[in-house]
């Protein structure tokens, strides 16, 4: 099993390495660097002749048999290669055990839902659902740790695991706002569960919450065990175990909880679903072996044969693919914002050169707004003036008119983001299985709701 991931990567790793041309290229230099004609020239003939909606089919590599488009034969070999390499991301309703169902359905969570859910955000509320049922579906003999949540934001996790399905749950967060938060809402929702059913006052166990930075440079098991025991009142005596949660740990904090995971014997098993990968710390091109933690790569064979993801790469791996992908067959217009903000772009970098790249305003809809209100709106802030002659110039307006250009040569580096993904949680599980755990992937959330949607679950 580790020889053929090992092989998945080193392919992957090829890939990537051969179209790095395109993934590196940030968008908004489109014009500047005038990306279009750094396309093969058969992409081009098949971009200028197809209509943006039919990009939609580029980015599902699992429906071609529907398809019309005749794309180049490159395209076609890359999105079989993608087909088999990259981790499916479609998302399952998990089948439970007869165990599970009859926890699930007796379970103060199902059984008085709409408290639990109340003022939770969609989005939240279905990571919620879907991660405690996976909490739920392992092992029986899981089910007693304790789980300790890192990360744990305003607690909405934790809350539903301890009030809803009595685990005894701790979470450390280090912002102390989010801290006061859960423990306020720990109690409204404690105190709404007992007014509706009293028996609920003998079984219910609150989560415990600690204002803590994890130190991501120094993982220190000892401490970190003692902590929980002081928390906890567990004596050193006591048999105490516990599983590692995290929802959205961003950046380094996974790979720290990872390495965590596996320094601590009393820790028997984490699931992780983890997020911005741009945040990552990276090996640095002759310095492989360097002090261990860095946030990518953590596989000794990755570190060992030079394995590097630039941070164009990570960063286009946690776009929301599934949201962009139907935003071409309906909404498109809409991402004209990205030719607005390469034409602008072009002007900033003329008008002054140490401005490249700024970071400028965002949320500004190119459907409700023409380019010199786009371009008012972007720059407010960075003491630049932009004299309209620029705005209404001849060349600006060759560039607007190629917008539906821009979004072509976009989807196409979109469509290598779930490989740049899959490298990155291989690399994971290959660490995990190095050090000899029963480790796996597995889609967790519905990507339209939440598109960082795959689980990490690691035993040992
Ligand atoms: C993306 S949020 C996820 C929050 C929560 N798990 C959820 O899904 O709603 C990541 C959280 O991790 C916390 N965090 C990041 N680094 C941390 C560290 N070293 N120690 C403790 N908390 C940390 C942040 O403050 C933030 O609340």
């Amino acid at each position: 099993m580790q020889n053929e991931l090992v092989q998945k990567i080193s392919e992957i790793r090829k890939i990537l390495h051969s179209y790095e041309w395109l993934i590196d290229a940030y968008i908004v230099d489109f014009y500047e660097e005038d990306h279009f004609q750094r396309l093969p020239s058969s992409w081009r003939t098949c971009m200028e002749s197809i209509s943006v909606p039919q990009l939609h089919d580029l980015l599902r590599f699992d429906r071609r048999q529907t398809e019309s488009t005749i794309w180049p034969l490159a395209i076609l070999s890359l999105r079989s290669l993608f087909q088999r390499l990259a981790l499916s991301r479609e998302h399952r309703m998990c089948n439970g055990s007869d165990t599970f169902e009859k926890r699930w359905v007796n379970s103060a969570f199902h059984q008085h839902a709409g408290l639990f859910q109340k003022s939770v955000k969609h989005k939240k509320r279905h990571e919620i659902v879907q991660f405690a049922a996976s909490c739920l579906n392992e092992e029986p003999s899981q089910n007693r740790y304790t789980l300790v949540d890192i990360g744990s934001g305003q607690g909405n996790l934790a809350r539903a695991l301890s009030l809803g399905f009595g685990y005894q749950v701790c979470c450390l967060e280090q912002n102390e706002s989010f801290v006061q938060a859960a423990r306020r809402k720990d109690t409204e929702l404690w105190e709404k569960l007992v007014k509706r059913d009293p028996a609920l006052q003998a079984s219910m166990v609150k989560p415990v919450h600690l204002h803590e930075r994890v130190n991501l440079k120094q993982i220190d098991p000892v401490g970190f065990v003692q902590m929980l025991h002081r928390t906890l009142n567990f004596s050193d005596k006591d048999e105490f175990q516990f599983g590692l949660i995290g929802l959205h740990p961003c950046g380094d904090l996974a790979p720290s909880l990872l390495r965590l995971f596996l320094a601590c014997k009393e820790c028997r098993f984490i699931k992780l679903v983890c997020c911005c990968y741009m945040k990552l710390s990276c090996v640095k091109l002759h310095d492989q072996h360097a002090a261990n933690n860095y946030g990518f790569p953590l596989s000794e064979f990755c570190r060992s044969s030079g394995l590097m993801l630039s941070y164009q790469a990570r960063e286009i791996s946690c776009h929301a693919i599934e949201q962009y992908s139907s935003k071409l067959l309906e909404y498109y217009q809409e991402l004209k914002v990205h030719a607005y903000r390469a034409a602008l772009e072009c002007i900033i970098v003329r008008l002054r050169p140490e401005s490249k790249h700024s970071g400028l305003r965002g949320g500004i809809k190119a459907t409700e707004v023409s380019f010199e209100e786009y371009s008012r709106r972007a720059i407010e802030g960075m003491g630049l003036s932009i004299p309209t002659t620029e705005i209404h110039s001849d060349e600006t307006l060759r560039r607007l008119e190629r917008w539906e250009d821009v979004v072509k040569f976009y989807t196409l580096r979109l469509m290598f983001a779930p490989l740049v993904e899959t490298l990155i949680l291989y690399d994971r599980l290959l660490f995990l299985r190095e050090r000899g755990c029963n480790a796996r992937i597995d889609v967790m959330f519905d990507p339209i709701e939440s598109p960082r949607n795959h689980a990490i679950t690691a035993f040992k």
